[in-house]
């Protein structure tokens, strides 16, 4: 593997489809190593524009716009980080131009739709997943939530974040659910998949990296597990190392290996598994760094988005934990463009406390703002200091 010198003819040029936050953390990651970043994002001053080489602004969903901006920049590698992309076209780029799409055009296709990775899963790997079905309208829905049975969760085949996403105890339920889901899916709205609950103890992010060792070929290998906290399908507070028995922690490689093979490609992965005693569900993977993760900027020699940034362009990598470590979201807690963060300082007051501001120009309520990450001896009080820190910062209105 070689590396150009960026803004040269010689440059490496990798370019993103999709600009946020974590996107952002993979640009300085990629920036560290003298590639040429490109940044690609359906509004200006995303948090990753503002951190490469060049931006755009498109509808990454529109092939068109799509053609122009990469056939302009003529990426060596191009790395889509959301999941509302025109991936039919990314395939025929593929094909016919020597970029290569990160991990894969199948991992990217698979996982865009929550349909798509579900059935790879279940179906052809025999993974155990939560019982489910489809439905694309409200009666299918009604007859699906009903053999799933109760309570179930229903979320559009295309969302992340929890967006649309409903958990519902009872059929009076369903009409609410089909309402919210279709109201606030993205690009395919009106499917839905219905999962059964499953009643897990712990929950964890398994970040699983594909890349390639020193004789060149390609290993997998796992960071430590990452508990977390979710409200409302929302990420709210993550953990690193989840306290796991030998035999749930081996089932979650195994399973973690299994899906990121059949995905194929370089680069790391978060693999999300629930877990009750030894039983194992595979829930979701993201083909790219994961939010939950964000905590392994105060935990690993390397964090995810270096481990992600190496990955693919077939460097070796080092998965090490240096430290127990936590993070918890700061939201905007408000409506508004050009928001202010106060009590900075009091957050970082306290030992092992750093913080992220992910700079985005447009705030919300529950939109994620920034995380603050800590490191202590353990995860519990690394939790304490990351959360009481994260309440320390304040977003005003300007
Ligand atoms: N079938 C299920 N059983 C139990 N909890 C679930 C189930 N589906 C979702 N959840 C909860 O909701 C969270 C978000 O769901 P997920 O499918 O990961 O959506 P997203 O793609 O928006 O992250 C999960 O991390 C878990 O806490
Ligand atoms: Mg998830």
């Amino acid at each position: 593997m070689k590396i150009g010198t960026p803004l040269s003819p010689s440059a490496t040029k990798v370019m993103l489809l999709g600009s946020g936050e974590l996107g952002k953390e993979v640009v300085i990651s990629l920036q560290r190593l003298g590639i040429e970043v490109i940044a690609v994002d359906r509004y200006e001053n995303a948090p990753a524009h503002q951190v490469a080489h060049r931006s755009h602004v498109i509808d990454m969903t529109n092939k068109e716009q799509l053609e122009e901006i990469i056939m302009q920049e003529k990426p060596h590698y191009i790395v889509p980080e959301i999941e509302a992309i025109n991936t039919a076209y990314l395939k025929e780029v593929e094909e016919t131009q020597s970029i290569v799409i990160v991990p894969s055009v199948k991992a990217v296709q698979l996982t865009m739709n929550r349909e798509g990775i579900r059935r790879l899963a279940a179906e052809d790997l025999k993974i155990p997943t939560s019982p489910y079905g489809f439905a694309s309208n409200i009666e299918e829905l009604k007859a699906i939530a009903k053999k799933v049975g109760f309570p179930c969760f229903i979320k559009p085949t295309m969302s992340s974040s929890g967006k649309g996403q409903s958990k519902i105890n009872s059929a009076e339920e369903i009409d609410a659910a089909w309402t919210h889901a279709a109201t606030a899916g993205r690009v395919n709205k009106g499917n839905v998949i219905v999962e059964g609950m499953i009643d897990f103890d712990y929950e964890i992010t398994l970040l699983t990296v594909r890349a390639k060792n020193k004789n060149n070929t390609i290993e997998t290998l796992f960071c430590e597990p990452i508990g977390h906290r979710q409200e409302n399908g929302d990420y709210v507070e993550s953990w690193q190392p989840q306290p796991m028995n030998k035999k749930a922690l081996e089932k979650s490689q195994q399973i973690a290996k299994k899906i990121t093979e059949a995905l194929s490609g370089l680069g790391l992965f978060g693999v999300e598994l629930f877990i009750k005693g030894d039983q194992v569900w595979f829930s979701e993977v993201s083909p790219r760094p994961h939010d939950t993760g964000m905590v392994t900027m105060a935990t690993q020699r390397q964090s995810e988005f270096e481990l992600h940034a190496k990955a693919i362009l077939g460097l070796s990598v080092d998965t090490e934990m240096l430290t127990p470590g936590a993070s918890a979201v700061i939201y905007g807690q408000h409506d508004s463009d050009g928001i202010v963060f106060a009590g900075i300082n009091d957050a970082l007051a306290e030992k092992g406390v750093d913080i992220r501001l992910f700079g985005k120009p447009t705030s919300f309520k529950k939109r994620r703002m920034g995380v603050v990450i800590a490191s202590a001896l353990n995860i519990e009080v690394a939790r304490e200091k990351a959360t009481n820190a994260a309440k320390r910062v304040k977003p005003i209105k300007n």
